[in-house]
């Protein structure tokens, strides 16, 4: 089944924040945000902005009547600054006028006078400070201290990967009006409307049941709107409250770029020791987290690390150490793989540090450690369905790893100005949110009458196709045509106290919450069924639109068959809860069984370098997925093409740049990169994994939102296996994104530049 939005996506007609139609009356807003990284805010002048034409009110924290606070795991960020500005970029009042354009001219006339304060950007530094949002968090298992001097090899070294823009290609945004009674309804693009309910009713001074937060769909989230949606949606609610007119905001792309915070860069020190055979023993790390400014989701990103600071290995010997470094960078927030991939970068730095000083390839020791059934994770769960094996081995066959280790061995030897590099990406993620009590959904559904159904859950639509696997659930519950079935916008007053869409878990909770409405309502038509056919409930099933006893089709239709509960006065509606079994954590040990499954899979990267210039192209992404049984091949082969090409980007050309004073030079899609077409691989193949599916994942198809990103960190190490096969002499660093600039600094790196230079670039 295709994705039920791609019609309305093609011709144009797909609703986002943006084309909803504005009310008679409505105002636009823009944000003033703060000039300078860290400082104490002496005195803002207003007057002037007050002066210009359309302007119709300026709002800071001296307006608010409930709490200026917005933090979600820990209160402390203010939706506007007050005394002092802890990054560049933090929202210090919102000016609202009759135009955008008119709110844009009035910030330029805002006079702000601030008194310095010293600027933190780097996590070490911070850490080196003390400068911390919570406690660091060990995971520990087994004894490291105890088996370094059993180890074989033991290497130490840092590692780095920078943060990352979301990109979303819909900016920030929302829109707010008064209802009756001073209610205010809120539409806008957030991937947590619980969350934006909640923070609306504090900072508004209202309870939860005054605001309704509706959500259509969004152009793109990637995490970037689980928490950072909200403080928009919180000002235009403010100021709708305050002006009594509907108050609009749409982030601009250079306003969204600055005052939005992003995937957390990090920086590493690791230790890695193996045995004789390349088996690793034991594995260190003290990773610190750049968390911007504020808490944010930091905590639980950190947390995330932690869980997969081993990736698809099993170490017996574990102790990993996070820390949530305060900066005075934007809070940085989710991102797809939410920390996963930044611990995942740290474990294959070390692997592959260790294959150059073992002059191996790093493969032969990622397939070695690959865990197997039985094997624990640092945190306590064991493995069961472990499939890293299972598909590394699929993928070797499928796509003919030795053809292709030869065939890029043959090309190094014949080709001197252009090198080819392969690397194996195994992913292991876990599926759940790391906070136990957030994995819990529910679902809303009418069937009417006339036999139409109409479906609301908790899960928001971004692009991933949860609506479609919605829509397939309850019309293969309900043994019914998809046109018989409505997906509705996610909206509190539907559906409450929903967990936001994320941890790629939105298909798992709301689906599993959908399909225990629809089959309530099942039992009660086949009840219906059975006395109408002078049958039994048991022996009725519903496909293809008719009532069926034992297999066998009857003349009873479904419009029939509801029309006939609906005069029996049979209800028709119904809610569904569904909380995820099994799972637990217990913080004080670090221990439990924090995941409903894993998902698994392999990829095989192969670039192509340019010696000379330092460019590269990625020829072939190869990958065998786990997707246990797919509801909808079509979505979740998107999901893995656009994760594995978003990993990439990660890794490569997308390089945060920040001065030193805390201002963010990477400011446009002129100086910030992201793959476009030409950047992308020329091939990406994935190949389904066989495997039996989980019965925690929604009909057995299992979560595919963020896993497949993680295959991007490949990238980073197939194109450094070009580099050593250009430059024997270039020393292996962890430090992404492998630019083209580094690229060709790595190239030539204790090289004489000049026309001695071997068996180099320059002579040929
Ligand atoms: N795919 C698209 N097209 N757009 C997105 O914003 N977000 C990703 C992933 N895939 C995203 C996406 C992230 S970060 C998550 S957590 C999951 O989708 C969320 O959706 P799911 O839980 O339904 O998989
Ligand atoms: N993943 C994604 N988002 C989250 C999580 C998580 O584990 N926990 C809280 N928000
Ligand atoms: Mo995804 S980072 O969990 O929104």
């Amino acid at each position: 089944m295709k994705n039920i939005d791609s019609h309305g996506h093609v011709t144009g007609r797909s609703i986002y924040l943006d084309d909803i139609p504005t009310q008679r009356g409505t105002l636009y807003s823009v944000v003033f945000d703060a000039p300078v990284a860290h400082a104490k805010i002496n005195h803002v002048d207003y007057s002037d902005a007050l002066q210009v034409p359309g302007i119709e009110r300026i709002i800071t924290h001296e307006d608010i009547p409930g709490e200026n606070q917005i933090g979600g795991i820990i209160p402390d960020e203010p939706l506007f600054a007050e005394d002092e500005i802890h990054f560049w970029g933090q929202p210090i009042a919102l000016i609202v006028g009759t135009s955008e354009h008119v709110c844009r001219k009035a910030r330029s006339l805002i006079k702000i006078e601030t008194e310095a304060l010293p600027v933190i950007t780097d996590p070490r530094e911070a850490f080196a400070k003390n400068q911390l949002i919570c406690p660091p968090r060990t995971f520990k298992m087994g004894e490291p201290d105890a088996v370094w001097d059993a180890c074989t090899h033991v290497f130490e070294g840092r590692a780095d990967s920078n943060g990352q823009e979301h990109l979303y290609i819909e900016t920030q945004g929302a829109y707010a009006w008064e209802m009756e009674n001073g209610n205010i309804k809120i539409a806008t693009s957030t991937q947590g409307p619980t969350a934006v309910q909640r923070t609306a009713a504090k900072v508004l001074g209202l309870s939860m049941h005054n605001i309704e937060v509706d959500v259509t769909r969004l152009g793109g989230g990637f995490g970037g709107k689980e928490d950072q949606a909200t403080p928009w949606a919180v000002m235009v609610a403010l100021a709708a409250k305050l002006m009594h007119r509907p108050v609009k905001i749409s982030v601009n792309r250079m306003d969204d770029m600055r005052m939005t915070g992003k995937r957390h860069p990090y920086s590493s020190d690791y230790k890695i020791g193996l045995d004789e055979e390349g088996h690793i023993l034991a594995y260190e790390a003290m990773i610190y987290q750049n968390s911007g400014a504020a808490a944010d989701l930091s905590p639980a990103v950190m947390e995330r690390t932690l869980f997969h600071c081993t990736n698809s290995y099993y170490v017996p010997n574990v102790k990993a150490t996070a820390a949530c470094c305060r900066t005075n960078l934007p809070p940085n927030t989710a991102f797809r793989g939410f920390g996963g991939p930044q611990g995942m970068f740290v474990m294959e730095s070390a692997i592959a540090h260790a294959a150059h000083e073992m002059g191996i390839p790093a493969r032969k020791i990622q397939y070695k450690n690959l865990l197997k059934d039985g094997d624990e994770f640092s945190y306590g769960q064991i493995a069961e369905h472990a499939n890293a094996v299972k598909a590394w081995d699929d993928a070797s066959r499928t796509y003919k790893l030795s053809a292709i280790e030869n065939e890029v061995r043959t090309f190094n030897e014949e080709h001197h100005t252009e090198k080819k590099g392969l690397a194996i990406q195994p992913v292991c993620f876990g599926i759940s949110f790391t906070n136990t009590q957030m994995n819990n959904a529910r679902a809303l559904v009418h069937v009417y009458h006339d036999g139409s159904i109409h479906v609301s859950t908790g899960a928001v639509e971004m692009g991933q196709g949860v609506n479609t696997k919605m829509l397939q659930v309850a019309m293969n519950t309900f043994g019914v045509s998809a046109n018989r079935v409505r997906l509705d916008t996610t909206n509190t007053t539907r559906v409450a106290n929903t967990s936001p869409t994320a941890a790629s878990a939105g298909a798992d909770l709301n689906g599993k919450a959908l399909e225990i409405a629809c089959t309530a309502i099942l039992g009660r038509l086949q009840k219906v069924a059975a006395e109408k056919l002078n049958s039994a409930p048991e022996r009725i099933t519903l496909k293809k639109e008719t009532v069926y006893i034992d297999d066998a089709p009857t003349e009873l239709h479904w419009e029939e068959l509801v029309m006939t509960a609906f005069s029996h006065r049979v209800s028709l509606s119904e809610k569904g809860h569904y909380a995820t079994p099994e799972i637990h954590f217990d913080k004080s040990r670090e221990k439990g069984h924090p995941f409903a499954y894993h998902v698994y899979g392999t990829a095989i990267i192969v670039v192509k370098v340019d010696c000379l210039r330092g460019r590269y192209v990625f020829e072939d992404v190869n990958i065998v997925h786990d997707f246990g049984k797919s509801m909808n091949t079509i979505v979740d082969l998107g999901q893995i093409e656009g994760g594995v090409v978003q990993g990439i980007g990660w890794m490569t050309l997308e390089e945060l740049s920040f001065t030193k004073e805390g201002r963010l030079l990477s400011n446009a899609l002129s100086t910030y990169k992201i793959p476009d077409i030409y950047a992308v691989p020329e091939v990406i193949d994935v190949k389904h994994l066989e495997t039996a599916g989980h019965e925690l994942a929604i009909r057995k198809s299992k979560a595919v939102g963020e896993p497949p990103l993680m295959y991007g960190l490949g990238a980073y190490f197939a194109i450094q296996n070009a580099v050593k096969a250009f430059n024997p002499g270039y020393l292996p660093k962890f430090d992404a994104p492998f630019t083209p600039e580094k690229v060709l600094l790595s190239l030539y790196e204790g090289k004489e530049i000049g026309v001695k230079s071997g068996k180099g670039a320059l002579e040929s």
